[in-house]
């Protein structure tokens, strides 16, 4: 599968260490959502180049698969996982067509489904629940969690409001058919030191992610803000996080299947 990420996981782990916006809010924000993952089972949907699989598993998960339909980043992540041997595995995927057949790799082999920033690249609402249908199907029948990075549709598109995070979002035409009056395309533009790229990403409103979500079996839907680490606050001082913090261009949910509330998967 060719996708529009095949080029971009050298660029991408780079971020890493290069945005702070990664380093002292996306990443500790994301963890303490996630919780305690000693001894879980995870599948890290939209896993890229692997930057929280391989935390996840750091962080104590006994198994870690990480789904992904990039071949590019796939390719990068299972040559990091030879040479540093986590104990990481990595599967093709497009998470958002969950297949017709069973997927014994995936369906119910998991406690826990993380997913970072994979959800604004569904580019229909279809496919949207496709997604979550994959993350629910991941997990046992009797229920578990999704945790997810997700686009915040209160994202500010004026050029240059995210200038100070390395970020800059804007509009771009909107969607053609007519059938999909939510989900507007928006260019998504990264700046590091001798780097910049360019994503489409789609900007879904709250009600269609929590449609989704429900729609796949996740009754009980959590959005939580990313906050800054006090590191954060003490490297860069308030005045600089201010801006962001007032409009996250990201917004965690956190998903939880519960058999008793009716899901009959
Ligand atoms: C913005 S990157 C995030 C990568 C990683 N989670 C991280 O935070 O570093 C989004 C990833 O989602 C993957 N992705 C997008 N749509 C997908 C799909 N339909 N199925 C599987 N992976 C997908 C892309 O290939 C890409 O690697």
């Amino acid at each position: 599968m060719s996708s529009q990420f095949d080029d971009l996981a050298r660029a991408y782990e780079s971020t890493v260490t290069n945005m702070a916006v990664r380093r002292h809010l996306e990443y500790p924000s994301y963890m303490a959502a996630v919780g305690d993952v000693a001894g879980l089972t995870v599948l890290d949907i939209g896993c890229g180049s692997g930057v929280y699989t391989r935390r996840l598993r750091a962080a104590g998960a006994t198994r870690v698969v990480g789904a992904d339909q990039s071949e590019g980043m796939l390719d990068y992540a299972r040559d990091r996982e030879e040479r540093e041997q986590l104990g990481v595995e990595y599967l093709v995927r497009d998470v958002t067509r969950p297949a017709d057949h069973a997927d014994p790799a995936v369906d119910g082999a998991f406690d826990l489904v993380t997913g970072v920033y994979v959800t604004p690249y569904a580019p229909t609402a279809g496919q949207l629940c496709g997604l979550f249908t994959t993350a629910r199907r991941a997990l046992p029948a009797e229920g578990g969690r999704f945790v997810t990075y997700a686009l915040n549709p209160e994202v500010a598109t004026d050029p240059g409001y995210y200038a100070d995070y390395d970020i800059d979002l804007v509009r771009v035409e909107p969607r053609v058919d007519g059938d999909e009056p939510d989900g507007a395309p928006l260019t998504l533009t990264i700046t590091i030191p001798e780097l910049t790229f360019s994503l489409t990403a789609y900007r879904w409103s709250l009600e269609t992610q929590e449609h989704a979500a429900r729609s796949a079996g996740f009754h009980h839907l959590t959005w939580i803000r990313p906050q800054v680490t006090d590191e954060g606050l003490r490297q860069y001082g308030e005045v600089y996080w201010k801006r962001y913090l007032d409009c996250p261009h990201t917004l965690i949910l956190e998903c939880v299947a519960d058999r008793r509330d009716g899901d009959r998967r």
